[in-house]
């Protein structure tokens, strides 16, 4: 098993920091040499500026976690020389605006709405996210960050996304949400345990072998100053149109008779509780530890001998959107349920929302970062093929993700399946969730920002 220098990587590539305050300032660089004093400056250990995050162990909680990523445009705009950047994979040179259609970003997610001037992918260079235990931190830590990246216009603020956690922890839609996670090989404990295999480094970090036996990604160059620990992220802000999810969840508990609540756990794959319906599928109200809320499979494995055995779906659709994303061990194409894994971090954006008082006009949606090594086989295969296209697994037929996919088509349906029955069909789904921004990012190890603040001296 490889050995992973945690003190290399950067830290949310690892592990969840729980904190309830994100800022994600989208910046463009504006001179070069100024912007690479102002990366060694959070990479200097220097305490008296915010310094950023890796993924060295911590015994006390830090107050704030700062990490950043570069565009394809913000490498170049840093002079990195051309040798390096085109080592870097296709889908991150094209990045995000003109990868749209492929995940599934078009007509009212399509660049031409997006905002924070997300579309405007020749100045968005770099990504700086800080995470917070408070809000006055956060505005603490942006101050001090804003003076160092304002230092000789070294960047400019091209936009902020604020994000704050939800009381009970729950993402729009209600679902409380931060369970699943893969546990990665030579990386730090799971929040909340799995019984799944562990995910090899390379799955998550350039320059380890992968997933894909015999291969290992091909690390952009210089790769021992550069890409090695490095990664990627899809930074995506996701609109939720939390008025028509509740009112699907409404007319499918009148076309069907069942509970709205069970509607919505079949959709997702856990009642909103978090408890998984693999687990619990009557009710959400069992007494299950919050350390077993990912203990489960879809089949019976080595791992889990007494899993339930629901590959026909009764329990937990297999459209549903957890099992979708993650089938676990149940039959996809291919064989690669557990080769397609990715690392989410992000939070909730807006209000809480209540369903008794529709209608109050106010955006909502999520802050979500997507981390894998391969943005193409991991984030931008979930989203083409696996939430919006149906031919991946038996049963699904012509159906997509309903909390994810682009089910804007009068005919988009949910299979519900039901034992003995023909599975019942639930129409009146909606594009619940629209693209309103999204950047592709290299995250470099530690090294990695050393290296590109030093290109220039
Ligand atoms: C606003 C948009 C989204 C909402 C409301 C949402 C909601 C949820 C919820 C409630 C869970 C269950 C909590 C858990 O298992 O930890 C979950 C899990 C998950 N979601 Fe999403 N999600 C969204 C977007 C996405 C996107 C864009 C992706 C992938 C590109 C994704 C991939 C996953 C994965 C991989 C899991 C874990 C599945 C497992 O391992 O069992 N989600 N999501």
């Amino acid at each position: 098993m490889a050995e992973v220098p945690l003190h290399d990587v950067q830290g949310f590539v690892m592990r969840t920091y729980a904190m309830p305050a994100l800022r994600v300032f989208v910046l463009e660089v504006m001179s070069p040499e100024p912007a690479a004093r102002f990366l060694s400056s959070i990479v200097s250990g220097d305490p008296s500026t915010p310094q950023l995050t890796s993924a060295t162990p911590w015994s006390v909680k830090p107050d704030y976690c700062v990490n950043i990523g570069f565009t394809h445009a913000g490498l170049t705009a840093m002079r990195l020389p051309a040798s390096s950047l085109d080592s870097f994979p296709e889908e991150f040179v094209q990045g995000a605006v003109r990868r749209a259609e492929i995940v599934g970003d078009t007509n009212g997610s399509a660049p031409a709405h997006w905002k924070g001037r997300l579309a405007d992918d020749d100045t968005v260079h770099a990504l700086l996210f800080v995470f917070a235990q408070s809000r006055e931190i956060l505005e603490n830590v942006s101050a001090a960050l804003r003076a160092g990246f304002d230092a000789g216009s070294a960047f400019r603020e091209v936009s902020v996304q604020d994000a704050e956690a939800l009381p009970g922890n729950v993402a729009h839609f209600g679902y409380r949400d931060g369970f699943a996670q893969p546990t990665i090989e030579g990386g730090l404990p799971a929040a909340t345990p799995d019984v799944l295999p562990k995910a090899p480094a390379g799955e998550f970090l350039l320059g380890y072998p992968s997933q894909y036996s015999g291969f290992t990604y091909p690390v952009p160059e210089p790769a021992d100053q550069l890409g090695h620990n490095g990664s990627f992220v899809a930074f995506r802000i996701l609109e939720q149109d939390c008025d028509g999810f509740e009112a699907f969840l409404k007319s499918a508990s009148e076309q069907t008779g069942l509970d709205p609540e069970l509607v919505a756990a079949k959709i997702c794959g856990r009642w909103r509780n978090g408890v998984p319906l693999a687990l619990a599928p009557d009710t959400p109200d069992v007494d299950l530890p919050l350390d077993k809320y990912n203990s489960f499979d879809y089949v019976p494995t080595p791992e889990v001998p007494d899993a339930h055995d629901d590959r026909r779906g009764y329990r937990c659709p297999i459209g549903a959107h957890i099992r979708r994303m993650n089938p676990r061990h149940s039959m996809v194409a291919g064989n690669s349920g557990l080769k397609r894994r990715i690392v989410r971090r992000g939070l909730p954006y807006g209000p809480p929302y209540d369903p008794a008082h529709p209608g109050d006009g106010i955006e909502r949606g999520l802050l979500g970062l997507f981390i894998g090594v391969s943005l193409k086989d991991q984030f931008e295969f979930l989203m083409s093929d696996w939430a919006n296209k149906g031919v991946f697994a038996p049963g699904l037929r012509d159906t997509r993700d309903p909390v994810l996919g682009d089910n804007s088509s009068p005919d988009a349906k949910f299979l519900l399946p039901v034992e003995g029955q023909k599975p019942i069909e639930l129409v009146g789904l909606s594009r619940f969730v629209s693209c309103r921004g999204a950047a592709y990012c290299f995250l470099p190890s530690v090294g990695g920002i050393k290296y590109l603040s030093q290109i220039h001296s």
